[in-house]
């Protein structure tokens, strides 16, 4: 029998939010839909700006009437006013932005992933630790409504055993896009790939036993696209495919024995999914409606609330999830033969 509604999603931040004073590093498209999302959406409070050069920070700051504008992420940093960093550069920027962030006694919220391997991942969490700072991957989707319910679902049992996750993330991009630039640990496997692989860790509830991954090169040398097959011993088998040649639909299935979800694309973002019954075809569904970059606010107050709670780690998306993730990609990697250019030798933060 299938449940005869869906669960209520449950509040991010069940309590008093503080006002946060929160400093962007990296003033790039996501930052700007992160910036939007607080200003628009939220009590919390963008103070200062941090981009390579004074004019491009500049017009961001101008734009959300931002007061503190720097030209390094030093000077950011330096800044008592700032409680909280979004750190939004690229990937190969994370690890050492979210160092510096942490030794200056800044909370952090960091754009997946969180690191380039799951070896930075450890370091940035053993500082947040030695500092005492709150230290968060921006894995935006697990702080959803639509996420929410659909991990209720889960935990309930509500499909039955589960077998088969098939999800897909492609996105056609133009050559001069940094997701091709090697020297910014390009390739879709860190940014699209991310929430595929972080789904079938939440899915599975935890690291596959076995992982099987093909890929293909892109010219420029980063990697174009990757096919995995992950199987989790209670049976879930998890077939994932992410690729910057091509725009996929982005849809996720999830099929257990009971029930089946259909997640309409991009499944990671705010938007619908149908509940249906294997026997008796009942169905439930949810539905998002509105800006869906505005649903970035959920993230951002659930760090507000953290903070509040004089917490250092997220309870919906702990470290040990975020270098689960990490982990899974770092061997998917291995068998595709990535390796970035931080990875050849060791770096010195
Ligand atoms: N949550 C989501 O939905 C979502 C969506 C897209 C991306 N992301 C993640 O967010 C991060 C940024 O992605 P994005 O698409 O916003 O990238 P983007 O538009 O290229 O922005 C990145 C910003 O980082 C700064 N930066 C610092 N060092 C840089 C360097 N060496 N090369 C280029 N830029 C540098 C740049 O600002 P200055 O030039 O001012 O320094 C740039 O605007 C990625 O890790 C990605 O995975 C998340």
């Amino acid at each position: 029998m299938l449940t005869t509604s869906l669960p209520r999603p449950r509040p991010v931040a069940p309590g008093p939010l503080p006002t946060l004073r929160w400093g962007i590093i990296g003033p790039g498209w996501i930052a700007e839909r992160f910036t939007e999302a607080l200003c628009r959406h939220t009590q919390q409070n963008v103070v200062a700006v941090a981009g390579r050069t004074k004019e491009k920070a500049a017009r961001f700051a101008e734009k959300w009437a931002i007061p503190k504008v720097c030209d390094d992420i030093a000077a950011l940093l330096a800044l008592k006013e700032v409680d909280a960093v979004y750190i939004a550069t690229p990937h190969n920027h994370h690890f050492p932005d979210g160092l510096h962030a942490l030794r200056a006694g800044k909370h952090v919220l960091i754009e997946k992933p969180l690191a380039l391997n799951a070896q930075e991942g450890r370091a940035l969490q053993a500082e947040a630790q030695v500092q005492k700072r709150f230290c968060m991957e921006a894995m935006w989707c697990d702080f959803t409504p639509k996420y929410d319910v659909l991990t209720q679902l889960l935990e309930q049992g509500e499909l039955g055993e589960l077998h088969t996750l098939i999800a897909d993330h492609g996105e056609f991009f133009t050559p001069d896009h940094r997701i091709f630039n090697p020297d910014l640990a390009g390739g879709p496997m860190l940014d699209l790939g991310s929430y595929l692989v972080a789904f079938s860790v939440k899915v599975g509830n935890g690291a596959p036993d076995t992982i099987c991954a093909r890929g293909q090169a892109a010219p420029g040398g980063v990697n174009g696209q990757a096919s995995m097959l992950f199987t989790h011993a209670k049976g879930l088998h998890s077939v994932l495919n992410t690729t910057l040649f091509s725009s996929t639909p982005g849809t996720a299935v999830i099929a257990g024995r009971k029930a089946r979800l259909v997640l309409d694309g991009h499944f990671y973002a705010p938007g619908n999914f149908t509940l249906t019954a294997n026997q008796g075809g009942n169905t439930l569904h949810w539905q998002d409606e509105g800006h869906h970059y505005a649903q970035l606010r959920y993230e951002a107050e659930h760090v507000a609330w953290c903070v509040g709670q004089g917490l250092t780690e997220s309870p919906i998306r702990p470290l040990a999830t975020t270098l689960t993730t990490l982990t899974v990609m770092d061997e998917v990697r291995r068998q595709l033969g990535i390796v970035f250019n931080e990875e050849r030798e060791p770096r010195i933060v």
